[in-house]
C-alpha cells in the first residue's frame, strides 16, 4: 500500500488538506462577555467535550491571534480577547435551523456589538455564570475556563469545566423516544466540512459548507464480538461472554487465561515473544468473523 507522508512537526506551511487530520466537527456558538459587559458570540467548530459522566469538560481550540499586542483591531478574535478578561463562556449547540444565524454571527462584527442582536437571537440567562446563553439553541453549557495554553503562534487551547447545562425540555423528552438517547444528534446539528467557492456564478463567493447526520445510516458495531451487558467491560468478562456466545470453548477460555497470566509476568516482546504470539493468535481466532 502506498502512502503520502506529510511532515507536520513544528510550525510551517504544509500542503495537506487539513480535513485529513481534522474531521468534520459539530458546530456551536461560544458566547463571552468583555469587562464592560458587552456580549460576543463566536461560531466555532474546533473542540469537543470529554470525560462524562464523572466530570464534564469541553476542550475548545480556536480563536486565532497572531502577534497580538493586546489592542483591538479588525481581525483579532473578540472571543479570545473576552476570555482573557473574563474566563467564562456559554457553549451552545445549534441545529440546522440556525445555519443562517451562525453564518451571520461569524461575520466581522465590530467589537462590543452583540451578534445576538444583529442575527436576531435571544439571550438566555445563565444559572451559574453572568454570561448568557442563546435561547434558540437547544443545548447551552455554562463553562469556566480552567486552563489555557498557547499553541504555536496562532491558537489558544482552552479547557473548560462545564458547570451546568440547560437543555430545551422538549428535546429532553424526545431524546428518550424519537432520538433513541442520541442527545445532541437529535437537534439536527451541522458539521463544518469545508470552506470553498462554489462551481457556478451564483456560488462564486467563498462560503463554509455544512453537512448533516444521516440517521438512516446509523449502524451498530458487530454483534458477534464483545461483552453482553457492558460496551467495554473487563478482559475476564469479555472471555466469559465470548464463551457463552460459542466463540471459544471452555478449554480455549482456560488456555487464554493461562497465556494472559504468563504474558502479564513479563511483557517483554522479545524475551516472552512466544507467549505473546500464542495469546495474540488465540485472540485473533476468538474475534474471527463468523462463517456466513
Ligand atoms: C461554523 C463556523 C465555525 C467556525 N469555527 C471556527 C473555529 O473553530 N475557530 C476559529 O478561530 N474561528 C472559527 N470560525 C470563524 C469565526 O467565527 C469568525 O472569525 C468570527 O468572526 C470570530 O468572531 P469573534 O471575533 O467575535 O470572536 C468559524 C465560523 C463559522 C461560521
Amino acid at each position: 500500500m502506498d502512502f503520502t507522508f506529510y511532515d507536520l512537526e513544528g510550525e510551517k506551511h504544509c500542503d495537506i488538506n487539513h480535513r485529513f487530520v481534522q474531521p468534520p466537527q459539530v458546530s456551536y456558538f461560544v458566547t463571552t462577555v468583555d469587562i464592560k459587559g458587552n456580549v460576543n458570540v463566536t461560531p466555532v467548530t474546533m473542540g469537543t467535550s470529554f470525560a462524562p459522566p464523572w466530570y464534564y469538560v469541553f476542550c475548545l481550540s480556536n480563536l486565532f491571534v497572531e502577534d497580538w499586542d493586546g489592542a483591538y483591531r479588525d481581525g483579532v478574535k473578540q472571543g479570545y480577547m473576552n476570555l482573557k478578561e473574563n474566563p467564562e463562556c456559554v457553549i451552545s449547540y445549534y441545529g440546522h435551523d440556525l445555519v443562517r444565524e451562525s453564518w451571520i454571527a461569524g461575520m466581522p462584527i465590530p467589537k462590543g456589538i452583540d451578534e445576538m442582536d444583529v442575527a436576531g437571537l435571544t439571550p438566555l440567562p445563565s444559572k451559574k455564570i453572568a454570561t448568557p446563553g442563546i435561547a434558540e439553541c437547544p443545548v447551552n453549557m455554562e463553562c469556566r475556563v480552567i486552563h489555557s495554553l498557547k499553541v504555536g503562534s496562532r491558537w489558544t487551547l482552552y479547557t473548560c469545566e462545564i458547570l451546568g447545562v440547560s437543555v430545551q425540555s422538549d428535546f429532553v423528552a424526545r431524546d428518550k423516544t424519537e432520538f433513541q438517547g442520541m442527545g445532541v444528534l437529535g437537534i439536527d446539528p451541522v458539521f463544518e466540512v469545508k470552506i470553498a467557492k462554489g462551481d457556478t456564478p451564483e456560488t462564486s463567493a467563498m462560503r463554509l459548507y455544512y453537512n448533516r447526520m444521516d440517521f438512516d445510516k446509523l449502524e451498530r458495531c458487530p454483534e458477534d464480538v464483545g461483552c453482553e451487558d457492558e460496551w467495554i467491560g473487563s478482559f475476564s468478562q469479555w472471555l466469559t461472554d465470548e464463551q457463552k456466545r460459542g466463540k471459544i470453548s471452555a478449554e480455549e477460555h482456560r488456555e487464554i487465561v493461562a497465556l494472559e497470566a504468563r504474558w502479564a509476568e513479563n511483557r517483554d516482546p522479545v524475551a516472552n515473544g512466544e507467549v505473546r504470539r500464542a495469546l495474540t493468535q488465540k485472540l485473533r481466532h476468538m474475534v474471527r468473523k463468523p462463517d456466513v
